[in-house]
Order: structure tokens, then sequence, then C-alpha cells
């Protein structure tokens, strides 16, 4: 079966896949609306420390289980283990990871429907169909179902296309049209009134939340989503890394490109409410707290574009664009989770195994469609809050515990020959033995 498996052809291309599964809605709409929600530069401060000392170590886990394994996450797993039991823990870590990525797709792809259909609004508006556009403007089911439908069927059909020319090929197009879009946006929205204001509350942190368990919960939670760790997909996109590359570094620039775009669509969103702000928009809540989340992507900043007038429509049309190329770059790692799974264990070909799985999620998007109310708080919850940190902190404690110490140094040698010698090696293994477990099991008892 080795030799049909799919292998990243250069070191770019991993870069930018596993960037663009990294950078996601997570990035650009969920960290500047947490930031807001939680006290501004505090929060940002407080996420830069925990992406750095508690995401980046379990993402290296993740990926050198993968690149060790070569296959799917469940395969992946065992073959650390020594015994039936560890055998079935492997199994529960490895299909827990794939149940969950499936999950979250099915709601990252009604978000993401949301984001095609506002990015089609500044179109139809331009060009005067002002049905389709009142139509595009309001909430309806038909409108969540036709554009979730075909949300998942482009991750169908780049995932259908295999690792070098779906993942790769797209990935290495899309990220870089992300950036260019992002920082003409904010180079945009800086020329406006009130954009120094906005800025300040972003950068000056008001250190005496800073130690808050609920602003550190949420902060943790926001750094393993924005990472997508604890659903197997890093394992799946580990093991598609040659031998010859340096997993430390390759690990270290994903961390670093998802914490920095994070940090600048922040640059971008938080100026933009005050902009809109000054213009005449409301972004404080009737308890003086800043709006967030929906509201502010969907109210507030459509408020601000409609304010500009004509050329409102066109930065509405790049925002939204913008978010659905991220979410589209980071759909796909989670397709791919279940994919390769079905794809090596039950012998299928990859095309009908990806139709199958994306006829799957659209079937779970559908009732949470029917169900939005009960539904979608619920499974965002039970994924993000409880499958990727529990998850994650099991993935850390097979490397930790269950693996022996000088094969897990062979496999990060591979590549990075002199890792022996360097600080990552003194720190890393115990670090991942003793400090990730029990510094996310704290936070996640704490946010039970
Ligand atoms: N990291 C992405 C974001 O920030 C979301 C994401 C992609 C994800 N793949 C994932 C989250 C896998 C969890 C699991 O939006």
């Amino acid at each position: 079966m080795s030799n049909v498996r799919g292998e990243f052809s250069s070191r770019f291309g991993f870069i930018m896949a596993a960037a663009g599964s990294a950078v996601g809605l997570g990035n650009i709409w969920g960290f500047p609306t947490q930031t807001a929600s939680n006290g501004g530069a505090a929060f940002v401060l407080a996420y830069l420390v925990l992406a750095f000392c508690l995401a980046y170590p379990a993402l290296m886990a993740e990926l050198v289980i993968g690149r060790h394994g070569q296959a799917n996450a469940v395969s992946s797993l065992q073959k650390l283990t020594t015994s039936p039991w560890q055998k079935k823990f492997a199994f529960f870590v490895g299909f827990g990871g794939i149940i969950c990525a499936g999950l979250i797709l099915s709601f990252y792809a009604i978000v993401a429907g949301w984001m095609f259909s506002a990015t089609i609004e500044p179109i139809t508006a331009i060009t005067s169909m002002d049905n389709a556009t009142l139509w595009l403007s309001e909430q309806s089911l038909t409108r969540d179902i036709i554009f979730t439908g075909l949300f998942i069927v482009l991750t169908v059909l780049i995932i259908s296309k295999g690792v070098e020319n779906g993942i790769e090929k797209w990935s290495k197009r899309l990220m870089p049209a992300l950036l260019g879009i992002l920082f003409a946006l904010i180079a945009y929205v800086m020329t406006q009134e009130g954009a120094v204001t906005g800025l300040k509350a972003y950068l000056v942190p008001d250190f005496s939340s800073i130690l808050n368990p609920e602003l550190l919960v949420n902060a943790l939670g926001q750094a393993f989503f924005s990472l997508s760790l604890g659903t197997s997909v890093m394992i799946i996109y580990g093991s598609y890394i040659s031998k010859r590359e340096n997993l430390v570094s390759l690990g270290a620039f994903v961390t670093l490109i998802d914490v920095f775009i994070a940090f600048v669509a922040g640059l971008l969103i938080i100026p933009a409410m005050y902009v809109a702000q000054a213009q005449g928009v409301e972004i404080f809540a009737a308890d003086g707290s800043l709006l967030s989340e929906d509201t502010l992507v969907f109210q507030v900043l459509p408020a601000l574009f409609d304010s500009m007038g004509d050329i409102g429509l066109f930065v509405g049309f790049a925002f939204f664009a913008l978010m659905s190329i991220a979410a589209l770059t980071s759909s796909i790692s989670m397709l791919e989770a279940p994919v390769s799974y079905a794809v090596e264990k039950f012998a299928l070909g990859r095309v009908q195994a990806t139709w199958i799985i994306g006829a799957l999620v659209s079937l779970v998007s559908l009732t949470i469609l029917l169900n939005f109310a009960a539904l979608f708080g619920f499974v965002v919850s039970i994924t993000t809050k409880f499958g990727q940190p529990l998850l994650g902190m099991l993935c850390c404690v097979f490397v930790g515990w269950l693996w022996h110490r000088g094969k897990l140094l062979k496999e990060i040698s591979e590549g990075c020959e002199q890792v022996e010698h360097t600080v990552f090696w003194k720190i890393w293994p115990w670090y991942i033995r003793f400090v990730c477990p029990v510094a996310i099991a704290a936070v996640f008892l704490n946010s039970l």
C-alpha cells in the first residue's frame, strides 16, 4: 500500500498546506473576536505564550507520530504500541480524532457557506440583481443548505485529487492570495478615522486580567483549534513529510505562520470595529462589553462596508473572499483525516472514498442546519472544548510514555542529524511527558 501514498513534493508545499490547515476562520474570525471579548491585549499575550509553550510541543508530537507511522492516524498510533490494550487505546485516540475532524468539518462548512454567500452578495449588488442580493442577505434554510453543500463539494474536489495535485497545489495558490488580501485590507482600514483607537485597544495590555482562568482556558482552546490539534489532521500531514526534512523547524515554521496570521488578522478586525464605531455603528452592547462573534462579522463589518459607499462593495467582497479561502484550506485538511483512513483501511479508491465521506459529512451538516438551535453550539463545544484538548493530550502521552525514547530520537534525527545536541531535544521529551499533559488537563478540567 505504501507505494501509492502521496508525499508533499517540497518543503514549501508542506508549509503552505500545514499552515493552510492551521490558518482558517479560527485565526481571522475566532482570534480577533476572542481578543475583543477577553480584554484585548492581555488575551493576545496569553495566547502567544500558550501557542509556543503548549501548542507547538503538542504539534511536534503529532507530526512525529505521523512521519514515523507513514500511514493514517490509527495505524500510525498503533505502530507505537506493544500490547493489545495499547492497540485499543491507539484506536480510540486515532479514530476519535477522525470522528472529531469530520464533526468539525460539518459545522465549519456551515460557517464557510455563510462566507461564500457574503462573498457573492456584493457581486449581485453591483450588477443590480436586487432579488438575488436580498435572497443572499437574508438567513434562510435553503440558502444555507445550498452554500454549505457547495463548500463541501469544493472541498471534496480538491481532496479527491490527492496530496500533491490537490492539497499542496491549492494551498500554494490560496495561501499567498490570502496574505495579499489581508494586507490590502489592513492598509485601507488604517487610513480611516478611528483605526488608531482600535490599534491601542489591541496592543496595549491590561495586565490585571492576564491570570484570569477563563481567559487562559479560552486562549488555550483557541491555540489548539488554530493549530488543528487533537484531530489526527497533523498526524496525517506528518505522514506525508519526507524523511529528509527537518521536522523541528517545519513545526516551528507552521506555528509561527499561524500565530503571525492570527495576530495580523487582529490588526485588521479590531481597528475595523473602531472605524465602524467612528462611523456611527454600534460596537458595544448595553452592558458595555464589546459585541463579538457573529454580530461582529455579520453586522458590524457589513455596516462598516455599507457606510463606505461604492468602494465598500469591493472591500466587502475582498473581506469575505479572504474568509472563504481561509476556510477552504482548512476544510481540506479536515476531510483528509477520514479519507486517508478509509483509503488505507477499506482499500477504497481515493475518489470514491472522498465522495462517500463528503456525503456523510453533508448529512451531518444538514442535520445540524435542520436543528440549528439545539445542535450547532453543542457540536462546536463537544469537538473543540472536549475532543481536541483531550485527544491532543493523549497524543502527548503516546509520545512521552509509550514510545521508546531511543526510537523517538531516531525518528526526529532523520533530516535533523544534530538534534540530540539541541535545546529542543534537551527539553521537549520531558516537556511532552509531564508539562503538556498536566497543563492541558488542568485547563481542560477548569473548563468543565
Ligand atoms: N485551524 C483551523 C482554523 O483556525 C481549523 C482547523 C483546520 C481545524 N483543521 C482542523 C480545527 C482540524 C480542528 C481540527 O480555523
